[in-house]
């Protein structure tokens, strides 16, 4: 079993859940879950059906009991209550960026952060984005970043695409200093391109923007976190439409 998580982490046809909350998503938005294991079966169910009773029968359906001391190899880091290797959904990322609905799409720009990624994804998910798309090395679905987004990356496409297709949608700079956003001006179906921590937006997606636009800040402040610009942007888009 330790075997089987520590080859997991690596294949790109999986993803390793750890922690109560990113399984429980994982589940409500019908991951096919391979494996878990958790060390104390009787202190997960009572989590479950006291946070998310809809679960809880299905929880209890596919988790196995593991000795206390294996289970700390399997998730060396942090506290998690349970572990399971699930299979990645057929994402759709990159026709999510060309053709679809109304909602926007997130595209995040090289970001190095798996924190940040997953806090962007959690957030997305939460204000009913298309999908997420990440140019860069930092792979949407490495556990960091599934802790990170609790588990959300399966709710809506996630994933890496080499750049952004010829065909997208329109593209809207999401980049501090730019004119303040006014959500109405969003056109439908838009990517919203977001930038690295440290360099912010790169020149390809530059040259290619239809509109910039900025979050209005106080003097003296350069830009705020990703996740959180990601997290104003979408719920002023959310808040806007209703
Ligand atoms: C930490 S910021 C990058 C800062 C970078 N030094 C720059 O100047 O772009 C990461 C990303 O969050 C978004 N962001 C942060 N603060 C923003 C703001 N006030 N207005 C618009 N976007 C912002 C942008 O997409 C930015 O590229």
């Amino acid at each position: 079993v330790v075997e089987r998580f520590a080859r997991s982490r690596h294949d790109p046809s999986l993803a390793v859940i750890e922690g109560f909350h990113a399984l429980k998503h994982a589940l409500r938005f019908g991951a096919e879950v391979l494996e878990a294991v958790a060390p104390d079966l009787g202190a997960l169910d009572r989590l479950a059906r006291e946070l998310a009773p809809d679960v809880a029968g299905r929880l209890a359906e596919v988790v196995a009991p593991v000795d206390a001391g294996l289970f700390r190899r399997l998730v060396p880091r942090g506290s998690a209550e349970v572990a399971a290797i699930a299979r990645r959904p057929e994402a759709g990322v990159s026709e999510a960026l060309v053709s679809g609905g109304p909602a926007p799409a997130v595209l995040l720009d090289s970001p190095r952060h798996p924190s940040n990624v997953g806090a962007a994804i959690r957030v997305a998910a939460a204000a009913g984005a298309r999908a997420v798309a990440v140019t860069g090395d930092q792979d949407p679905w490495h556990p960091a970043a599934i802790r990170g987004a609790a588990g959300l990356q399966f709710a809506l496409p996630v994933g890496l695409v080499p750049a952004l297709p010829a065909s997208a949608r329109p593209l809207v700079l999401i980049d501090p200093g730019r004119p303040a956003l006014d959500p109405r001006m969003l056109p439908d179906g838009a990517v919203l391109a977001f930038g690295s921590e440290r360099r912010g937006l790169g020149e390809e997606l530059r040259g290619r923007a239809d509109l910039s636009v900025g979050l209005p800040m106080r003097d003296g402040v350069s830009s705020i976190n990703l996740a959180a610009a990601v997290a104003a942007v979408l719920y002023a888009w959310r808040l806007g439409r209703a």
